[in-house]
C-alpha cells in the first residue's frame, strides 16, 4: 500500500460512482418489482449511497496524525452527533410503513360519490359518524350513550332532505331541533364539522343518516323524558294540512283532499272518511288488520297504507312518488278529523313508542318494509 501513490479525489470517484449508479438502478427496479412501496425503494438506494461513501472514504489520502487526544475525541463526538442528527432527521421524515394501516387502506373501499347510497358508502358514513364522536351526544335507536342531542333514529332524520341534514351538521345554530332550544342545547352541537369533514366524508355521512327511519312508528321529537310524537305536534299538523290540501310545494301534484275532502267529508265514493273513528282497515288488501278501529290503528298501518296505497283503487302508492316526510305529516293531519288537536294540546298525548331494537331494524330490512327508491 505505502509504495502506491495515493489516488487523487477524481481518480477515487471515477470508477466507483458509475458502478454505484448501475447498482442503484438495479436496486431501485429490483425492489419495485418485488413489490416494495416507493419509500422503501428510496431507502434502499439511500443505503447503497452510504456504501459508496464508505468506499470513497477508504481511498481518501491518509490523515495527518492528530495533534492531541482532546481534538480527536472532540472530532469523534462531532461526527457521531452529526450522523445521529442526520439519521434521526431522515427516518423521522420518511413516512412510516405500518402493514396494518396499509392493509386497512386496501380493504376499505374509497368513499366515492358515484356510488352514493350503496351499502359501502352507508357503512363508510357510519364510520364517519363514529369517528367524529357523534354518538357522544346522539343516540341512533338503541345505540349511543348520551341523550344530549336528539335520538337521530327515533327522530327519523333520514326522512329529511339531504340539504337539510347537511345544513344541520354544518350550521347547527341556525335551526334548533324541536325540544332542544334551551340555552345549553343550543350551544352543544360543535360547529367545526365543516372543517373536519371533506366532501366525500360528508356525502357518506349524509347517506348513512338518510337510512335512519322507522317504517313502524311515527317520528318522535324532543328530549328523552319529555318527548312527543308527530301525532301531538301542532307545527307538524299544520304543515300536514298544507300537504293534505295540495298546497305544499315539495309535493306538487299530491292532494289528499281531492278524494278525502277538505273537511274530511269524502268527495270520492269509497275513500276513507277520517271523521269516523271506528272505520276499519280496507277489505281489499290481503294483509288486512282485522277488528282495529281507525282511532287505534298502529302507526305502521297508517304508514303502510299511505305509502303503498290500496291495490286496484285510486288510493295510489304515494310513497313511490312523494317524500315520506310529507306523507307522515299528512297522516298526522288526517288523524285530527276524528281526534282534533286543540291549540293547548290533547288531554292525553299519544304514547311515545318503544325504542326499536336491533332485531326490529333487521326485520324491517328482511321484510322489505322500506320502499325502493326510499323517498
Ligand atoms: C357535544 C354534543 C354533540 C355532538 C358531538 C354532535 N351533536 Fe348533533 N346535536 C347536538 C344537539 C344538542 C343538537 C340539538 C340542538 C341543535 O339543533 O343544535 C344537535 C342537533 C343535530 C342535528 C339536527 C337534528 C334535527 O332535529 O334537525 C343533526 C342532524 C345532528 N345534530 C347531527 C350530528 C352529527 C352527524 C354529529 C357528528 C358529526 C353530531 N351531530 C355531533 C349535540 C351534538
Ligand atoms: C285519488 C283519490 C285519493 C287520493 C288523492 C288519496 N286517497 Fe286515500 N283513499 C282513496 C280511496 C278511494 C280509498 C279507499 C280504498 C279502499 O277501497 O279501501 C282511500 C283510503 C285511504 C286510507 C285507508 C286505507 C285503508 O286501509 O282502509 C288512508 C289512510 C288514506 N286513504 C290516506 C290518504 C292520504 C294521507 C292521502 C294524501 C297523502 C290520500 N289518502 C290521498 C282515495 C284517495
Amino acid at each position: 500500500m505505502s509504495e502506491q501513490p495515493e489516488k487523487t479525489f477524481i481518480q477515487n470517484i471515477m470508477v466507483k460512482v458509475p458502478i454505484w449508479a448501475v447498482a442503484a438502478l438495479g436496486i431501485w427496479f429490483g425492489a419495485g418489482k418485488a413489490g416494495f412501496p416507493i419509500w422503501w425503494q428510496i431507502e434502499f438506494v439511500v443505503f447503497s449511497f452510504y456504501a459508496l461513501c464508505f468506499f470513497i472514504l477508504l481511498d481518501l489520502p491518509a490523515l495527518k496524525p492528530e495533534k492531541g487526544q482532546g481534538t480527536a475525541t472532540l472530532r469523534l463526538f462531532v461526527t457521531y452527533g452529526f450522523a445521529s442528527i442526520l439519521f434521526i432527521g431522515i427516518t423521522k421524515n420518511l413516512p412510516q410503513f405500518n402493514p396494518e394501516v396499509e392493509l386497512e387502506k386496501l380493504n376499505r373501499p374509497p368513499v366515492n360519490l358515484a356510488s352514493l347510497a350503496g351499502p359501502e358508502v352507508i357503512a363508510a358514513g357510519r364510520e364517519v359518524f363514529e369517528e367524529n364522536k357523534c354518538f357522544n351526544c346522539h343516540k341512533v335507536f338503541w345505540e349511543g350513550n348520551s341523550d344530549r342531542g336528539p335520538n337521530l333514529g327515533t327522530k327519523q332524520i333520514g326522512l329529511y332532505p339531504e340539504d337539510y341534514i347537511k345544513e344541520q351538521i354544518l350550521e347547527p345554530r341556525v335551526k334548533q331541533s324541536p325540544g332542544f332550544d334551551d340555552p345549553k342545547s343550543k350551544k352543544a352541537m360543535p360547529t367545526y364539522y365543516g372543517e373536519d369533514l371533506d366532501d366525500d366524508q360528508m356525502a357518506a355521512l349524509v347517506a348513512y343518516l338518510k337510512t335512519l327511519r322507522d317504517p313502524e312508528h311515527v317520528p318522535v321529537e324532543g328530549k328523552f323524558g319529555a318527548q312527543w310524537t308527530w301525532w301531538d305536534d301542532q307545527t307538524i299538523v299544520s304543515e300536514g294540512q298544507k300537504v293534505f290540501e295540495g298546497l305544499e310545494p315539495n309535493t306538487e301534484g299530491l292532494n289528499c283532499a281531492v278524494c278525502h275532502g277538505k273537511e274530511g267529508i269524502p268527495l270520492m265514493s269509497g275513500a276513507l272518511d277520517f271523521r269516523d273513528a271506528n272505520k276499519m282497515d280496507t277489505e281489499k288488501m290481503a294483509d288486512r288488520l282485522d277488528g282495529v278501529p281507525l282511532k287505534e290503528w298502529p302507526d305502521a298501518l297508517w304508514y303502510k297504507r299511505v305509502t303503498r296505497g290500496v291495490d286496484g283503487t285510486p288510493m295510489a302508492p304515494w310513497g313511490m312518488v312523494f317524500g315520506h316526510l310529507y306523507l307522515w305529516k299528512a297522516e298526522a293531519y288526517a288523524k285530527t278529523f276524528h281526534n282534533p288537536l286543540p291549540p293547548e294540546g290533547r288531554a292525553t298525548k299519544y304514547p311515545v313508542p318503544p325504542i326499536p331494537t336491533k332485531e326490529d331494524v333487521e326485520r324491517w330490512t328482511k321484510d322489505g318494509l322500506f320502499l325502493d327508491p326510499l323517498l
